[in-house]
């Protein structure tokens, strides 16, 4: 994240030395990303970060393409996915390219036996139904209905769930996600038109400083494979840290939506952006005010992006038979918009309550087989007049 954070003690000086209340050194470790050129934060270890113990074994966790080439409309019913104790197991891949695995998760049970890192991409978790606390090893975030988690990647985490009901929508990068450029300033800031800023975004608030030696199972995820990896120290035996790769949460409810006389494209929804495709926003807001304005968006093409959305709440206008829960795709290369009825049903009308995310990805997706798990496949007819 653009912006400096500190948390627990630091030394005054970075590469100097800190020492602990025994006379003997924490141990500094620069936490970087793009080489040395990216964002970065330096935390104080108790222990060495570097024990590994014992590599115990892989496993394959990369999805199962159904349709590698895709010109379909789909519809996917989420909530069909099937609840699983274990966090990693829960989460079902729908689509994917090279830059993106999309991902639903219905997690009953807290991270309990290991730790989990992300060694590929960064994650961006959206709480759809649930709350608890994400514990990393540079402090705990809580979380509820509506927030997206941005969980860079190397972070080590853990999940805690309040209750056995969880409903998570998941976007895994290959490529940083960052805020909008559009919205920064020179100097990184959020400027005065954008949609939210930097009292939006909470960081992380609570440190755990374990200092425990013994066997401590990281499950690290490189190159599409899991890795069992044991370490000899507490992953959480962090004293402090400052820089500015840190995990942090931003509340949907928090997007202030940008709105106009006529109807606004999607761009005003952007939340997030990396170089592979672009995060929006839909919240609830006042419709267009022109006293002739369609508020219903119109049929568009999506020649150089496939489109995916997200339904999360209240009344989705402009599609027919859709659910919280539901993801639709509207592939690159054809035209797509409003169901039959949806046009004539959204003039006068004057606010929507309508709460979903989108991806709009600038390679194709791939269909993976969980995904044609949750759905009929006939979606791609819901245009027709009947
Ligand atoms: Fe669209």
């Amino acid at each position: 994240m653009p912006f400096y954070h500190k948390l627990g003690k630091i030394p005054h000086k970075r590469h100097t030395v800190f020492k602990k209340p025994d006379g003997s050194l924490y141990y500094e470790q620069l936490f970087g990303t793009i080489g040395f050129d990216g964002m970065y934060t330096n935390m104080y270890h108790e222990q060495r970060p570097t024990q590994v113990k014992e590599i115990k074994g892989s496993y394959d966790a990369s999805p199962k393409i159904a349709a590698e080439k895709n010109i379909q409309s789909y519809r996917f019913k989420g909530f069909q996915v099937k609840p699983e104790k274990d966090y990693l197991k829960s989460r079902k891949v729908v689509l994917t390219n090279s830059d993106v695995d999309i991902a639903l998760a219905a997690p009953k049970e807290s991270t309990k036996d290991y730790f989990y890192k992300n060694a590929d991409s960064d994650e961006l978790l959206f709480i759809h139904k649930g709350s608890g606390k994400l514990r990393t090893h540079l402090g705990n975030l809580d979380f509820k209905y509506g927030d997206y988690l941005l969980i860079p990647r190397g972070t080590i985490y853990k999940l805690d769930f309040d209750s056995e009901e969880n409903r998570l929508f998941i976007v895994e990068s290959r490529r940083p996600i960052y805020t909008p450029k559009r919205y920064r300033n020179y100097f990184g800031q959020l400027l005065e038109h954008s949609p939210f800023c930097e009292r939006d975004i909470r960081r992380p608030h609570e440190l755990e400083t374990n200092d425990e030696s013994g066997e401590f199972l990281i499950k690290i995820k490189k190159q599409g494979r899991i890795f069992d990896m044991v370490y000899a120290s507490h992953p959480f035996d962090v004293v402090g840290y400052d820089g500015y790769n840190y995990p942090y949460a931003f509340s949907i409810h928090d997007f202030e939506p940008i709105t106009g006389r006529i109807h606004q494209p999607p761009p005003v929804h952007q939340t997030f952006e990396t170089d592979a495709f672009v995060v929006c926003s839909f919240v609830p807001r006042l419709y267009d005010y022109h006293p002739e304005s369609i508020p219903a968006p119109y049929n568009h093409s999506n020649i150089d992006s496939d489109e995916v959305l997200y339904y999360v709440d209240g009344d989705f206008m402009s599609r027919n038979d859709i659910e919280a829960g539901h993801i639709s795709l509207h592939p690159a290369g054809i035209p797509h918009g409003p169901h039959p009825g949806a046009v004539e049903r959204s003039i006068g009308k004057t606010e929507t309550e309508e709460l979903a995310v989108m991806v709009d990805t600038f390679k194709p997706l791939m269909v993976t087989e969980d995904a044609m798990d949750i759905t009929d496949g006939k979606y791609y007819k819901s245009w027709l007049d009947h």
